[in-house]
């Protein structure tokens, strides 16, 4: 898996800083994930699924296969996205991917907010061959929002394009109380848990010791 790691770091060597902070600009992925990193991620079992799915990303996105990172707050799992999303530049730029945060769908939807001249946002995170809906939170009577983002995966998945969505809930919680949902993700997504560090406690902890 070290290759995957090393083929990165090539590719990231091979294009100008400048221009790769432009095409991250171009996907809305947050600053905050610019510099998300393998290498930060800590040696826990998923790291090994997280790089084999780096290692066929492009296989993945002509198959459509995307990935549901579920887990707890603050364990890494929006640097992962942002990890895949950044790959997936890398390897096929530059009109690859786009991030979207779950909450803000309503507002991109009903205010028809541009991406460009020729797209607006909800054109453009129903065509592009990723997609990284961030945050998705789950009510028991589905609201606005999360019918938003669940037409958004099914008409997604129906065109075999990636989705790479993170979410605090657990996959059981997803299962019995969301079953029509789960049903979709099924198809089109692989469900990996993202558990065991804690990246806002470690920051903190650091601060204090200066
Ligand atoms: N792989 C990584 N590389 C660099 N920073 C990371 C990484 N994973 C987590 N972090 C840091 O920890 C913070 C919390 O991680 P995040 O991915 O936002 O957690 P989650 O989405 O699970 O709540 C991030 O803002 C980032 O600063
Ligand atoms: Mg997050």
């Amino acid at each position: 898996m070290i290759q995957v790691e090393d083929m990165i770091k090539k590719r990231v060597d091979m294009i100008p800083q400048k221009d790769f902070e432009i095409l991250l600009k171009r996907t809305h992925m947050p600053k905050l994930h610019w510099e998300a990193s393998i290498d930060k991620i800590p040696d826990l079992p998923y790291k090994l699924t997280v790089l084999k799915y780096l290692g066929s990303i492009k296989e993945r996105m002509v198959e459509g296969q995307g990935l549901l990172l579920h887990g707890p707050y603050s364990s890494g799992k929006s640097a992962i996205a942002a990890i895949c999303l950044k790959t997936a530049l890398l390897l096929q730029f530059p009109k690859i991917g786009l991030w979207i945060k779950a909450k803000a769908l309503p507002d991109y939807i009903i205010n028809k907010t541009r991406f460009d001249d020729a797209f607006t946002m909800y054109s453009r995170a129903k065509s592009v061959p990723l997609l990284v809906i961030d945050e998705i939170q789950l009510r028991k009577n589905l609201g606005y929002t999360e019918n938003m983002a669940e037409d958004l995966i099914r008409e997604r998945i129906d065109k075999q394009l990636a989705t790479i969505i993170t979410t605090n809930h657990s996959l059981s919680t997803i299962r019995d109380e969301y079953p029509a949902l789960y049903e979709i993700l099924q198809e089109g997504v692989l469900p990996l848990k993202i558990e065991g560090c804690n990246f806002r406690q470690e920051k903190r902890i650091n601060s204090e010791e200066w």
